[in-house]
């Protein structure tokens, strides 16, 4: 069954707390916080204290997603702010292995994640030591944005990239997620979905928008 992941990027920061337990209370699995610094990617959004927030009206699992530089300088403030997954992009982190055993020393679970245009071969070395492969499926910085078909052959090698490892990693995809193209990702191999503006940009509610991707994904 594959996991639904609201971003609260496309979420009405106004009522962010009401909108989070609005996502949770309509099915929900995890919450993911998109961290911006506008160098990694051009947008500038949220940091810890956001973390803090939703971590006061919501139990869910919160997936703090690090589109920032220099991720190792912040895990600490992401972890003791309540994030249970830190995800840092591969692209932005030299040392990657240090990173993720800096995520894992602090007691929660690491993730890391690769831009439409970054092989895979650069999980290679980290892939059995990581909780979570986030694929992008757009090039990271603005919600709304269009799904990247040609993703879909990158998630079906990434699926059998964990299977031959025998990894434990969930394989997390984030970026023009709805309900056309949520089923395409299942079934390329994804188990994890994350989708902003299919839950918190619409007319309805967030409890729609995710029944509205469960029934697209078939369950
Ligand atoms: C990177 C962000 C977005 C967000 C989801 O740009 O990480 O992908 O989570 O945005 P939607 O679901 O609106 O594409």
């Amino acid at each position: 069954m594959a996991v639904i992941v609201p971003s609260i990027l496309s979420a009405d920061f106004a009522r962010l707390g009401e909108q989070v337990r609005a996502a949770a209370a309509g099915g929900a699995d995890r919450i993911q916080i998109d961290v911006m610094d506008g160098r990694f990617v051009p947008n500038i959004t949220v940091g810890p204290l956001i973390v803090e927030a939703v971590r006061r009206h919501c139990a869910l699992p919160l997936e703090a997603h690090l589109m920032i530089v220099e991720p190792e300088r912040y895990v600490q403030d992401f972890a003791s702010a309540g994030a249970d997954t830190i995800i840092v992009h591969q692209e932005a982190s030299p040392h990657l292995h240090r990173t993720v055993e800096q995520i894992h020393r602090l007691g929660k679970q690491a993730g890391v994640a690769i831009n439409p245009a970054t092989a895979l071969a650069t999980l290679q070395e980290i892939l059995d030591d990581v909780e979570l492969v986030l694929c992008m499926t757009v090039d990271p910085g603005f919600g709304g944005q269009d799904f990247i078909a040609s993703m879909l052959p990158k998630i079906e090698r990434l699926r059998s990239m964990i299977a031959q490892r025998g990894a434990r990693a969930d394989l997390e995809v984030d970026g023009g997620i709805h309900a056309a193209t949520a089923p395409l990702a299942v079934q390329a191999g994804a188990n994890v979905l994350v989708a902003g503006s299919a839950i918190f940009g619409g007319p309805n509610d967030a409890a729609a928008g995710i029944a509205q991707l469960r029934a697209a994904i078939g369950h």
